[in-house]
């Protein structure tokens, strides 16, 4: 009997995990979807101020051309995101030594004739930035198989430009809602209402036959503290893509979330949406038959605080924090997480047939 209990407890206290092996993970929604909502990265800094890289052996990662001429500082990855594992540079003359070279899509002639002549060392990884839509991307059929690595909106691409949501590291900050001079506005480009694709212009056009849409343009705002406090002002703010398509989610969504405001989105279905922002942050226009109905749920919401605070739980536990909206910057963000990923990234990879992917 004796040897028994001693057989049979030594079994059991085999069968214990060992403490080297990480506790099981459970999954929440939050921590499936926190993946997306940070993936983008930050790279924090040791209290000593050295980083895990030494300056010397960064990879260089080479900009073959700046994008439409948007040229920020080089050293804004680091001023800006704390990314500095990569050597960023627009020198060519270093193209033979540089393990990533970028490329903007839009400045890639047909013919490919500005691009590197000469040939391309074996480690060497071609990445093809492009923050476009398809709707207003140009097709270049001799692009098909020269990159390796696509750098776009995109969820599924091997680097992001998205701004992410975070997590909010001290949640016991309240959220105090901005005061609210306005119900519900838009701020378009300014091209204007009319260059606003079909979708959007004929929504908006339906809607302010049921409720007041106060409609601004960007280039009112020379600074960004003026557009963040004007988005703030509205208690809700009409987030249209330009275009529809999977994950094709941008800025004009970001603003409100960042301001303190209420999104109203137009674009691909809501449980796009909610791949990157919680499902309770915003309101889809296809939540409605239509857009009077629309119109009578915000001003049935705007006599209703209680409801309407609602909106603004998510904000307990993650953190919108403002995009850049100087010209200068708008790909800055964009390099810089392809810095990131050269630096920690080294694997050998081919686009199949870029055209096939992104043109679906
Ligand atoms: C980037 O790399 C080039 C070539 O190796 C080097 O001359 C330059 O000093 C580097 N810059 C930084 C900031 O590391
Ligand atoms: C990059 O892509 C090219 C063209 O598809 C391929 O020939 C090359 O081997 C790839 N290199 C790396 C390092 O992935």
């Amino acid at each position: 009997m004796l040897a028994g209990v001693i057989v049979l407890f030594l079994m059991f206290y085999k069968s214990f995990p060992s403490p080297k092996c990480p506790p099981p993970v459970a999954h929440s929604w939050r921590q499936a979807k926190q993946a997306h909502f940070h993936s983008t990265a930050e790279v924090t800094k040791r209290p000593n101020g050295t980083t895990a890289t030494q300056k010397k052996d960064r990879p260089i990662l080479l900009l073959w051309l700046w994008p439409e001429n948007k040229r920020f500082h080089l050293q804004d990855c680091e001023t800006l995101f704390r990314i500095n594992g990569c050597n960023l540079t627009d020198d060519r003359s270093l193209y033979s030594r540089s393990q990533g070279v970028l490329f903007f899509h839009r400045a890639i002639q047909d013919d490919l004739s500005n691009l590197p002549y000469s040939p391309r060392p074996r480690f060497q990884r071609w990445i093809w930035l492009n923050t476009d839509s398809p709707t207003n991307t140009r097709r270049i059929a001799g692009i098909k198989g020269l990159f390796n690595l696509t750098l776009s909106y995109r969820k599924d691409s091997d680097i992001q430009a998205r701004w992410p949501l975070t997590l909010k590291r001290n949640t016991d900050e309240d959220f105090v809602l901005p005061e609210k001079e306005r119900l519900l506005c838009w701020i378009v480009d300014s091209t204007g209402l009319h260059t606003k694709s079909r979708e959007s212009y004929s929504y908006y056009r339906e809607l302010v036959k049921h409720i007041k849409v106060e409609v601004f343009y960007s280039a009112e705002f020379s600074k960004a503290e003026d557009y963040f406090q004007t988005v703030s002002s509205c208690k809700f703010y009409l987030s249209f893509e330009n275009s529809i398509h999977r994950d094709y989610i941008t800025e004009t969504f970001n603003a409100p979330l960042a301001a303190g405001t209420v999104p109203v989105v137009l674009g691909p279905p809501r449980g796009n949406y909610e791949d990157f922002a919680p499902g309770t942050s915003f309101i889809h226009v296809n939540d409605f038959p239509d857009a009077f109905k629309l119109a009578e749920f915000l001003l049935k919401l705007d006599k209703d605080n209680k409801a309407y605070m609602r909106y603004f739980h998510w904000r307990r536990f993650y953190t919108a924090r403002r995009h850049l909206t100087e010209e200068n910057n708008e790909f800055a963000h964009a390099i810089c997480q392809a810095c990131h990923h050269v630096s920690i990234n080294k694997a050998y990879r081919v686009v199949p047939d870029l055209n096939k992917w992104f043109f679906v």
